[in-house]
């Protein structure tokens, strides 16, 4: 989510500029470019810093330049989308490799099943919205079943478990007009439109398709959830009113678990809080500030009508406290209900993404995606095998991590447990720190990053993660090296002891401005996906270079060649990525196509009449059925 209404919210003000003093050049961007950029920037990192790589086993041309300026690729060999394509498109309809095919599928307000409610032309009712497709399509996982684990059937049907991030209002209304919720109808509408859908998917013919499944559900705003972890059972969880625990918000990015279930993120949950009934008695505490919450939200409108989301009701005092977690989804029982995984801390979770570390403890890498704020990681306790099979959740017992890069390209994972006695003295409590996660990472000390997204891990051991941009920064660092950084950039580490340790070393994969002017170029990365063959799949969200519209591209991550493979329609953005395991087909998604403006262009209407752009999922697969990305 490119998020327009709050763009210029910065809420880290803890000072925490590790490198400020270190790097008194005061690396701006635009005296960087004078020298010569790509030479320049290297230079920032001592030269011993390469040859401690040794991991990097790739070679040395990082040194030189930070995009692989054309360079061929025997990983990538489908013809690209051209700056020429662009140019001489109008954006209404997406492009793609002609290697390529797409169809089209779930768009918002199909029905989840084929016998649910019949997609109707926005608005639809409250309660068919909650049987439909949401809207904002985002993060996503297929999973196959279990008992197809030994046939071709793995690539033919399973279980699609899809985000919807968000929809303003004018969207989820339908009208370009309405910027307002005017009844509690509305405010379901809205709030049904959010969350995630689970829904069976076949391929039929050639097809993929919905089927009628006792496993397809929508998890709403409105949802039972649990709570699990170490902020379980907490007061800080409860609210004078005595409500149950409802919903799940923002989902953005999400990651597969290794034992099947689905991990949903509440990205900016702080939105949809506004204080109403008394808006003089509510003035935000120091960590409501952190957390940005404020008066009207980002304009949802939600609190006038749903108190639960009302700041200045003391009935429901805690409800915000409920939002901003990881949540668990078992994507192939529709009657469990999701948990919120509190030992991964809570800030704006946009993904997580989990791997099997030493000794089989599970790690699950996380970015909160704000201006200046940072990357963590969670590391289980034992095996994870042995804490499922004494039915134990390997996401409720650990330790949470924030990240420090240094200067000289290695870094650090800072604990935040009691252990430590700054957090100690700040925090009553393991639950009350976890509540307040951002807060405990100011205190030690942790990197501010430039808008952390996605994470992926590559086969050998790689981690990559996209840092979206920060028009805020003033003062560049080695890890975030422009200053502003207008078009992001991908950072690359690799940690100690299989994931578990407490060290790691790190470098900068590509900056997105090198790229500009070239038929590589891209701006703003988001989602990511390191595939096993080396390949790197490269979403993005924001404003292209070029005349390009958003879009997948795939770098190969040996030599930095960058080819793109897709560009969406007007006005939306790329998101959510998930292949079958032969990975030779690719479901990725447009999230807000023509901002919700048919003038800009009504992609898919054309596939079946509706006369409004709407989010929808894509289907892409090579000519000759080949490995995707090759
Ligand atoms: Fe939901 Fe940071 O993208
Ligand atoms: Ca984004
Ligand atoms: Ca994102």
């Amino acid at each position: 989510m490119e998020h327009k209404e709050h763009d210029d919210e910065v809420t880290n003000t803890s000072g925490n500029k590790p490198f400020e003093e270190v790097l008194e050049a005061n690396m701006s961007r635009r005296k960087v470019l004078v020298g010569g950029l790509a030479v320049g920037v290297a230079s920032f990192l001592p030269a011993t810093a390469s040859a401690e790589h040794g991991w990097m086993k790739h070679g040395k041309d990082w040194k030189k330049s930070y995009v692989g300026k054309g360079r061929r690729s025997r990983l990538m060999k489908f013809t690209p989308v051209t700056l020429a394509d662009a140019a001489a498109s109008d954006g209404t309809m997406p492009l793609i490799s002609p290697d390529y095919d797409y169809d089209v599928l779930i768009p918002w307000c199909e029905p989840i099943e084929p016998k649910g409610p019949a997609a109707q032309v926005p608005p639809v009712s409250a309660a068919d919205q909650a049987r439909q497709i949401g809207i904002g399509h985002d993060g996503m996982a297929f999973f196959p079943f279990p008992e197809d684990k030994k046939s071709n059937k793995t690539n033919r049907r399973g279980m699609l478990a899809i985000n919807h991030e968000f929809g303003g209002n004018k969207h989820v209304f339908g009208d370009l007009t309405k910027s307002d919720p005017a009844n509690l109808e509305d405010v379901r509408i809205s709030q049904h439109a959010h969350g995630v859908s689970i829904v069976e998917l076949k391929n039929k013919r050639g097809k993929w398709q919905t089927v009628n499944s006792e496993k397809a559900r929508r998890i709403h705003v409105n949802t039972p959830v649990t709570f699990s972890g170490p902020v379980a059972g907490s007061p800080l969880l409860e609210n004078l009113n005595g409500n149950i625990p409802l919903g799940t918000v923002n989902n953005c990015s999400s990651g597969p678990t290794p034992w099947g279930t689905y991990l949903t993120c509440e990205e900016n949950f702080n939105g949809y809080f506004g204080a109403h009934k008394n808006p003089g008695a509510w003035t935000p505490t120091e960590e409501q500030e952190r957390y940005g919450f404020s008066q009207s939200g980002f304009g949802y409108g939600w609190e006038k009508f749903d108190s639960r989301f009302d700041l200045s009701d003391p009935e429901y005092q805690n409800e915000q406290n409920r939002f901003g977690w990881v949540v668990e989804i078992d994507p192939f029982d529709a009657t469990q209900k999701p948990v919120k995984r509190t030992a991964l801390g809570r800030f704006k979770h946009e993904g997580a993404t989990t791997v099997i570390g030493k000794n089989k403890r599970v790690v699950v890498y996380m970015g909160d995606d704000q201006r200046f704020d940072y990357i963590y990681k969670f590391v289980s306790a034992h095996n994870y095998r042995r804490m499922l099979k004494k039915g134990k959740s390997p996401l409720d017992e650990g330790i949470l991590y924030v990240a420090r890069f240094n200067d000289d390209g290695t870094g650090d994972w800072l604990p935040l447990t009691m252990d430590n006695s700054d957090l100690a003295a700040r925090f009553a409590s393991e639950a009350e720190m976890l509540v307040n996660t951002r807060v405990a990472a100011d205190i030690v000390g942790a990197t501010p990053m430039d808008r952390p997204e996605w994470i992926s891990v590559a086969p050998n051991g790689d981690v990559y993660c996209t840092l979206t941009n920060n028009s805020r920064r003033t003062v560049a660092d080695a890890a975030n090296p422009m200053a502003p950084n207008a078009d992001g950039h991908i950072i690359r580490w690799h940690d100690t002891a299989k994931h578990t340790g407490t060290s790691f070393k790190w470098d900068i994969f590509v900056i997105a401005e090198e790229t500009h002017g070239t038929e590589e170029s891209f701006s703003d990365p988001d989602g990511i996906y390191a595939d096993p063959d080396g390949r790197l799949f490269i979403e993005t969200d924001g404003g292209q270079q070029d005349g390009l519209n958003n879009q997948l591209l795939v770098a190969d991550t040996r030599t930095k060649a960058i080819r793109r493979l897709f560009t969406g329609v007007n006005g939306d953005e790329i998101t959510g990525l998930t292949m079958t395991p032969d990975r030779r087909t690719l479901f990725i998604n447009t999230q807000h196509p023509g901002n919700g403006d048919p003038s800009r262009t009504n992609f898919p209407a054309a596939t079946d009449g509706v006369t409004i752009p709407r989010d929808c999922t894509f289907v892409i697969r090579r000519k000759d059925g080949g490995i995707i990305g090759s």
